[in-house]
């Protein structure tokens, strides 16, 4: 099993400014929480408690003011510096220490997914031993994307990133699973024209191997941008619609943990001293006095 998670978070933020000038983008609100919420909820849903949070430089004091160090989630948080957006196979470069030698899970700090049987579709993915597996997405705009075809045993057969030419329509999302050759591969890549490590290079590593797998997210399920405004009001409007309609949370950190059995009250009325008079409060009030 997995037990190892990185989620890369640090990023130029472009297409958002002037909102990123100051702040990072994955500490910017979707709907009621920050963004880094979202894929730190689905490490948490895939049982992984032992959590990487890379970071850009000078950012670091911004993300421990919301997310210390994990304890009060009954999860280990530590954090590494990046120095620049050097691409995201920097992340097993950076994290080579923290994988150690253990298989290790990535999601982009941006990435939010959301779906029925989710917490048991990562669940399998964490099994994983040897290769990589990656998590698709049918798209509409796949030119938009990194690109994956896949076989009928959803081994893939095809990578390309931005393809001009359609040859699939399944987009490579934000969460990957790797064994523990990644950082030793990681290193061995070259800058692309963009001056970046390229996540697809990687990959083909283990595609020419015969090992690159495919997880996909079916038509019940989400995965959203939240890249440019546009994208982060959309999905938003998204956490809104749900979260009203139902009562119930996306990605409340400490409902997960909670759930899980990894905090109990006490913890959970810390969070609300945390948080103050707020509606995320009186959500997890509700959680303990009915769990
Ligand atoms: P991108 O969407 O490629 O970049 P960005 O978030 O900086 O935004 P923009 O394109 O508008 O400048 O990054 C995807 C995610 O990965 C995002 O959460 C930031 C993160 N990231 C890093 O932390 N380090 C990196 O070196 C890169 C390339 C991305």
């Amino acid at each position: 099993m997995i037990k190892k998670g990185i989620i890369l978070a640090g990023g130029k933020g472009t297409r958002m400014s002037p909102l990123t000038k100051a702040v990072n983008k994955q500490l910017l609100p979707i709907y009621d929480k920050p963004l880094i919420f979202y894929p730190l909820s689905i490490l948490m849903l895939a049982n992984i408690r032992d959590i990487l949070i890379i970071v850009n430089k000078g950012q670091l004091n911004q993300y421990k003011k919301i997310l210390p160090d994990g304890k009060n989630l009954g999860i280990k948080i530590t954090y590494i510096e990046q120095n620049k957006p050097k691409g995201l196979p920097d992340a097993f470069i950076l994290g080579e220490k923290f994988i150690g030698k253990n298989n290790v899970a990535m999601i982009l700090g941006d990435n939010f997914f959301y779906g029925q049987n989710l917490s048991t579709k990562l669940l399998n993915n964490t099994k994983l031993k040897k290769g990589a597996k990656v998590v698709l997405y049918k798209v509409q705009k796949p030119e938009a994307f990194g690109v994956a075809k896949i076989d009928a045993k959803s081994k893939i057969t095809k990578i390309k990133e931005k393809p001009k030419k359609f040859f699939s329509d399944l987009a490579i999302t934000g969460l990957y699973f790797f064994d523990n050759k990644v950082s030793s591969y990681a290193k061995k890549l070259r800058p692309s024209g963009r001056n970046e490590l390229e996540i697809v290079d990687l990959l083909e590593i283990y595609r020419k191997k015969n090992i690159l797998k495919a997880d996909l997210i079916g038509r019940g399920g989400a995965w959203l941008d939240t890249g440019s405004i546009e994208d982060f009001y959309k999905t938003s409007a998204f956490v809104s619609a749900i979260e009203n309609r139902q009562g119930l949370k996306i990605a409340c950190l400490e409902e997960i943990a909670f759930n899980s059995g990894w905090i109990n009250k006490k913890h959970i009325n810390n969070a609300i001293n945390f948080y103050g008079n707020c509606d995320y409060s009186k959500y997890l009030k509700k959680l303990i006095k009915n769990p």
